[in-house]
């Protein structure tokens, strides 16, 4: 990695307290521990990062040799030093964890939980039959050049039916396809949403949505979910929502009403109305993140937001229903916009990998196949987490998900950069509540996935518990871990 990638990773980090050495060292491991910094790379050479960022070489040699002492650097002999997480070996990865649910990059270490990436491991038996019927259909397209940006024609065809079927009249020219929804809203951002484009968010959000827009460089304009009701139903702010598309008129707006990530809300039908009409008023684009739309845990009925109007975008993806390893997501949207995406998309790859697609095309065909098995081991995954945090972490309050795979948890005490930075000597990761927000907000919340069996939540839950309780008795190490992964967000 070279030091002006890592000095832009550290952000807005500033060495005001002191030690400086430590802060550097916490903010590189926050880094490491959130995906940012990929495992087993280099790091800068200690003179050249020192150079970047205006410090003394002494405060990066210090900074390393802490983050080697801690697990998170490796000593290679004459070499720079590697970034990976300590192994502990005292939890081990039994049968069926979900040992594919970690980022792309940063697979998950032996021995460590994986609660900072809420994804389950592949439908497998459904997957591989997939790619079996695939690879019978895959010769009649061998004489082909292999290059389609728009996508192969069953797979298109198949994702349009889905929308058909679901109300809303759709054609396979109607859709583009991606390599997973990550993808498609870089597509849409490059499209619609150019430098300084102001793109209104949910507050939280998911966190690669929001590094996407920084790193298109829009101007995020968040909007605050209303707080967990203890009744449920919070729903969205609508009021502020078409407050701010009056006031902004931003290009673009980007939302997850289903189950949206991370509170694992949906939005009611009467507001994805009232937010098609506030959007269109405002000439603001509407995309809409649908990723999650099939994690309906407990049944409750709703209208994609596409049947509303025909102008909104919305983005699919399998890698919640099926398996994240497919790389498979889409685009829906107005023809004409569809090939304005179809453009963009070749600035950044010329097409998706064709047996991956045909094989995608069986299983958004049978897209309800591996839903019931899966939802009802997420519904119980919900309960037992929800019951282990009342019993373990009383002092926290929690939302319970409409569907979706996490739990967002509201801390006592603002803690969560500091919990997810000692999450490690306890056997589990985590993601600080600050990745779903903008300038540092989320302190006192956590994400918590069920995605892990009833087991491993309980050994999960338990780590939390030792976590907060080494913080609550250790005010010094609190101060110590607070300030710098706030402005790490940046
Ligand atoms: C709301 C949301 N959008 C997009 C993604 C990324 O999806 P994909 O794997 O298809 O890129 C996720 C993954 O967690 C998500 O929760």
């Amino acid at each position: 990695m070279n030091p002006t990638t890592l000095a832009r990773l550290l952000g807005e980090w500033n060495p005001g307290a002191s030690p400086a050495y430590r802060e550097l060292a916490d903010v590189v491991r926050l880094l490491v521990l959130d995906g940012r910094v990929p495992l087993d790379v280099a790091l800068p050479s200690e003179r050249a990062l020192a150079a970047t960022l205006g410090l003394s070489r002494t405060t990066v040699t210090a900074a390393y040799t802490l983050l080697r002492d801690q697990g998170f650097l490796s000593s290679g002999q004459g070499s720079r030093g590697r970034t990976c997480i300590p192994h502990r070996g005292r939890r081990g990865a039994q049968p069926g964890t979900p040992e594919l649910s970690g980022a792309p990059g940063l697979a998950v270490p032996d021995g460590l939980l994986d609660l900072a990436y809420a994804s389950l491991p592949a439908s497998g038996e459904v997957v591989h039959r997939a790619f079996a019927a695939a690879l019978t259909e895959l010769p009649a397209l061998l004489p082909g050049f292999g290059y389609d940006a728009l996508g192969v024609g069953p797979l298109r065809e198949a994702i349009a039916a889905r929308y058909t079927a679901a109300g809303v009249p759709t054609t396979a020219g109607q859709i583009l396809v991606t390599s997973g929804a990550q993808h498609a809203l870089n597509i849409i951002l490059r499209t619609l949403a150019g430098r300084s484009a102001r793109v209104l968010v949910e507050h939280p959000s998911y966190p690669n949505a929001l590094d996407a827009m920084r790193s298109a460089g829009c101007r995020p304009v968040p909007v605050a979910m209303p707080p967990a009701a203890l009744d449920g139903g919070a729903g969205w702010d609508t009021d502020a929502l078409e407050t701010a598309l009056k006031q902004q008129r931003p290009a673009m707006a980007y939302v997850v009403p289903d189950f949206h990530n991370p509170t694992g809300r949906l939005m009611p039908d009467s507001q994805r109305r009232q937010l098609v009409r506030a959007a269109a008023a405002s000439g603001t684009v509407l995309v809409v993140d649908e990723t999650l739309r099939e994690l309906n845990l407990d049944g409750a009925p709703s209208t994609p937001l596409a049947a509303f109007s025909p102008a909104v975008v919305s983005i699919g993806s399998l890698s919640k229903s099926h398996w994240a390893g497919l790389r498979t997501g889409w685009i829906r949207a107005g023809e004409p916009l569809i090939q304005r995406f179809a453009a963009a998309r070749t600035t950044m790859d010329l097409g998706g990998p064709i047996v991956e697609q045909l094989a995608a095309a069986h299983l958004v065909n049978a897209l309800t196949e591996p839903l019931p098995a899966r939802l009802a081991a997420l519904r119980a995954n919900r309960d037992t987490l929800l019951m282990l945090i009342a019993e373990h972490l009383p002092t926290w309050q929690t939302e319970r998900p409409d569907g979706g795979l996490s739990v967002w948890s509201r801390l006592p005490v603002p803690l969560s950069t500091a919990m997810t930075v000692i999450a490690p000597d306890f056997g589990i990761r985590l993601a600080a509540g600050p990745r779903f927000g903008l300038g540092g907000a989320f302190e006192h919340y956590l994400r918590v996935p069920f995605t892990l069996p009833p087991a491993q939540l309980e050994t999960a839950v338990l780590a939390l518990r030792s976590a907060q309780d080494r913080l609550e008795a250790s005010p010094q190490l609190r101060r110590d871990l607070t300030s710098p992964p706030a402005v790490a967000i940046a």
